[in-house]
């Protein structure tokens, strides 16, 4: 049975990853190349100078120096966080509220596992950290997702096996990574991304929430 729900952030909680692609998309468009939606989706969930990476391999530069990395991704970093200072609780995607609600009704434990360092600054513009019994971001972990050490931390912190959590992501690498701690997944978003979760949906609004629990914990795995 279920006693953990792990929730990725940007893209699940709330709809930052819209805001990560613009902030990418005007780097590219500075550095003189296009960069499409499509190519966007293998820099979710990966961390941000890995992000910079793939991008400037989009864009056929990889003799890049390591200080010319830095002030990019902190270009970057500076208009994403322009974007988020326009962040307000509704902003929250649809749905996440209540299904926070009722997991914590029935006593279920709840945490963050994400990749971003502003993870802090995003938890406080939309008010969602009350509903959470543990956080961990960018800012503790070592090795980014597809590793699962993001999930396994917050399966620590609050106290729970990692078969007994489920995770909730709409990452092909977060996917991956939550996997890889062992634990049960719930892709949110694009299917054929997530087609290695357990159960792929397209908003927390279209769940029944008790279906849902019933659903996975009923697969066995
Ligand atoms: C992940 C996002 O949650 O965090 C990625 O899906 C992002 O797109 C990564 O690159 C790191 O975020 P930040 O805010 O530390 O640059
Ligand atoms: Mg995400």
């Amino acid at each position: 049975p279920f006693e953990a729900a792990i929730f990725d952030l940007d893209g699940v909680i709330v709809d930052t990853a819209k805001f990560h692609y613009k902030a990418w998309k005007r780097l590219a468009g500075e550095l003189g190349f296009a960069f499409s939606e499509s190519e966007n989706e293998q820099l979710k969930g990966v961390s941000r100078m890995e992000s910079l990476d793939l991008l400037l391999r989009c864009g056929g530069l990889t003799d890049v120096s390591p200080e010319r990395r830095e002030a990019l991704a902190s270009r970057k970093n500076e208009w994403y966080k322009e974007l988020l200072a326009t962040l307000t609780p509704a902003d929250v995607l649809p749905g996440v509220g209540s299904f926070l609600g009722l997991l914590r009704s029935r006593g279920i434990k709840t945490g963050i596992a994400s990749a971003s360092q502003n993870a802090p600054l995003i938890i406080d513009k939309v008010n969602i950290g009350p509903l959470f019994d543990a956080v961990v971001d960018g800012n503790s972990i070592v090795r980014a997702k597809p590793d699962p050490e993001v999930f396994l931390q917050a399966a620590r912190l609050l106290g729970v096996a990692p078969a007994a959590c489920f995770v909730f992501e709409d990452a092909a690498a977060g996917v991956e990574g939550a996997l890889r701690a062992g634990m049960r997944v719930v892709g949110i978003g694009n299917g054929k991304l997530l087609a290695r979760s357990h159960l792929a949906i397209t908003s927390f609004e279209q769940l029944e929430p008790i279906f849902l629990m019933s659903h996975i914990g009923a697969a066995g795995h």
